[in-house]
């Protein structure tokens, strides 16, 4: 599989007073298309630093030597507004909070997603991808915290991103639902071909992934490739 992201010594430093502290340390890493990549580490480790550094919604240390390449394009080197563009055609994201628009139904919200892409989508197989098909006028405060974070899921997906970030997507969810969120992130990863990096405190979602990375004090400390992806109904939780 070739690589839709590399990463080339990127390094991220946020000062307090004149004092600088690097949140990300000298970090390289390669993402295959299609991958689903899950990233572990203790908190303040630098996991969220690094999604907004490789989604564009933050800039890296400038240094000759780093570079964050879609399909070989350098977008590190994009100017705000190029760079904007390129995540809004190109980038899903996913929270542990979901962010939708409560005066508009499901299919409206989804809709909403879809227009910020510029591919033709099919709105209603995109929710029935995520299990919601029967919940489509419903509003959110008439749905559960799990269906909630499944209408971000399809509304991200309906522009058809080739990289979905999900920070704690589960983050605020039990078990039960937690999963079934998952399954929605896989059916998409199997169906549409979705890069996945989803950020996760919780160590058994690592299985679902095809390659896990741990990050401590700014930087990647582990590397496992998972040969075999679990079905998340099946990972221990927590
Ligand atoms: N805007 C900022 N200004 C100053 N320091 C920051 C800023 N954002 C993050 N940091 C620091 O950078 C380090 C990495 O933070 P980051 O949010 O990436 O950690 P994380 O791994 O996502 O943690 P968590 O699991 O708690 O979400 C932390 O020490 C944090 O305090
Ligand atoms: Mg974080």
């Amino acid at each position: 599989m070739e690589n839709i992201i590399e990463i080339k010594n990127i390094t991220k430093s946020y000062y307090v007073g004149k004092v600088p502290t690097k949140a990300l340390d000298n970090v390289s890493l390669n993402i295959k298309k299609g991958e689903i990549l899950v990233i572990l580490g203790a908190s303040g480790g630098g996991k969220t630093t690094l999604l907004n550094l490789v989604s564009g919604l933050d800039k890296i240390d400038k240094n000759k030597n780093s570079k964050i390449l879609y399909e070989n394009k350098d977008i590190s080197k994009y100017s705000d507004s190029k760079m904007t563009k390129f995540r809004k055609r190109n980038l899903g994201f996913i929270f542990q909070t979901y962010n939708l628009l409560e005066h508009l139904n499901v299919y409206e919200n989804v809709l909403v997603g879809s227009s910020l892409g510029r591919k033709k989508v099919d709105v209603h197989s995109i929710i029935e991808t995520v299990g919601l098909k029967q919940h489509e006028k419903k509003y959110m405060h008439q749905l559960s915290g799990g269906e909630q974070q499944r209408v971000s899921i399809a509304r991200a997906l309906a522009k058809k991103p080739k990289v979905m970030f999900c920070d704690e997507p589960t983050g605020a969810l039990d078990e039960k639902t937690g999963k079934v969120v998952l399954q929605s992130l896989v059916e998409a990863n199997n169906k549409y071909d979705t890069t996945l990096i989803i950020v996760t405190h919780n160590p058994g979602i690592a299985l679902i992934g095809d390659k896990i990375i741990k990050m401590n004090s700014g930087k990647i400390v582990d590397e496992i490739i998972n040969e075999k992806r679990t079905d998340p109904k099946d990972i221990p939780w927590g």
